[in-house]
């Protein structure tokens, strides 16, 4: 009876049948290139699920043409079609199609399908410990102690937004402020230096597995102002004020003892 059902439905719907599906992870680049007999107006359609109005992406006519986030790319003298879908967000998923424009219907076209993972899809933990303090203009390391191999993709990134901060495949990467240093052994560990106040925020380090299951660590970072100086400043402040009290008040008491025995005399 299942078998009949799933032959049915590739039957009704052939689309469901054919379409490749990608796996891919948020923030990466898709890429695909295949062989399509482009017609005499040279021109196509990239869009979402089937193509109605309000799903084109985007057109591309000569030799080919870019768009925000999306490239449609022509090899020369050749019929083969490149497309690009830049820094992937998970709301990327779903049904895609490349088709010819103004050609007889039905159009020639390619669907496929793009199924983007959460950065972790594997698990997230929570390190230990899980916040890290430091202060401005200092440097902070934290140890990210999963199980990676030195050939493993490691990466970082804030849970706020959708890029990774620095990746390496290798022993060390960097990136401007942030760079990962494979300790040896299973173990990890990645430095931000020069901290800015607005570097304080929820972080994630974490390791490539299979098909983009990576397995995390969370974190939290807090940048404080200058820690001693704002301690000592705020102290020599009461201090300061506690003096000025003091002499106000032997003043005043001065100034009513005068006062009074002015008017003894
Ligand atoms: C393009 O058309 C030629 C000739 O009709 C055919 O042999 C070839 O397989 C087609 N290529 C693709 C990718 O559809
Ligand atoms: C932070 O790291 C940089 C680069 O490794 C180093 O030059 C600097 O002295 C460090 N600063 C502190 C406060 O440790």
């Amino acid at each position: 009876m299942k078998v009949f059902c799933v032959v049915l439905v590739c039957c009704c719907a052939p689309a469901l049948c054919d379409a490749a599906t990608f796996m891919k992870t948020v923030g990466e680049d898709f890429r695909f290139s295949f062989g399509f007999n482009r017609s005499q107006t040279g021109a196509g359609l990239l869009c979402r699920n089937s193509c109605r109005s309000d799903d084109v992406l985007m057109v591309a006519e000569g030799g080919g043409a870019k768009s925000g986030r999306y490239e449609v790319r022509y090899e020369d003298g050749e019929d083969r079609v490149q497309l690009v879908i830049r820094e992937l967000r998970r709301s990327d998923s779903g049904r895609y199609r490349y088709a010819e424009v103004d050609s007889a219907s039905p159009r020639p076209h390619l669907d496929f399908e793009i199924r983007v993972r959460g950065m972790c899809a594997g698990g997230v933990i929570s390190a230990e410990p899980r916040v890290h303090s430091s202060t401005e203009g200092g440097n902070v390391t934290v140890r990210c102690s999963l199980n990676a191999a030195r050939r493993d993709r490691k990466f970082f990134y804030r849970t706020d937004q959708e890029e990774t901060l620095v990746e390496a495949f290798g022993g060390r990467a960097a990136s401007s402020r942030f760079s990962i240093q494979h300790d040896g052994g299973r173990t990890f560990s990645l430095t931000i230096t020069g901290l800015k106040m607005s570097d304080s925020g929820r972080y994630r380090c974490g390791v490539g597995g299979p098909n983009a299951y990576n397995t995390c660590l969370e974190f939290e970072i807090q940048v404080s102002g200058p820690f001693i100086l704002s301690r000592v400043g705020c102290l020599m402040v009461v201090v300061l004020f506690l003096i000025f009290l003091l002499l106000l008040y032997s003043w005043r008491m001065k100034k009513s003892h005068s006062h009074l025995s002015n008017e003894e005399s």
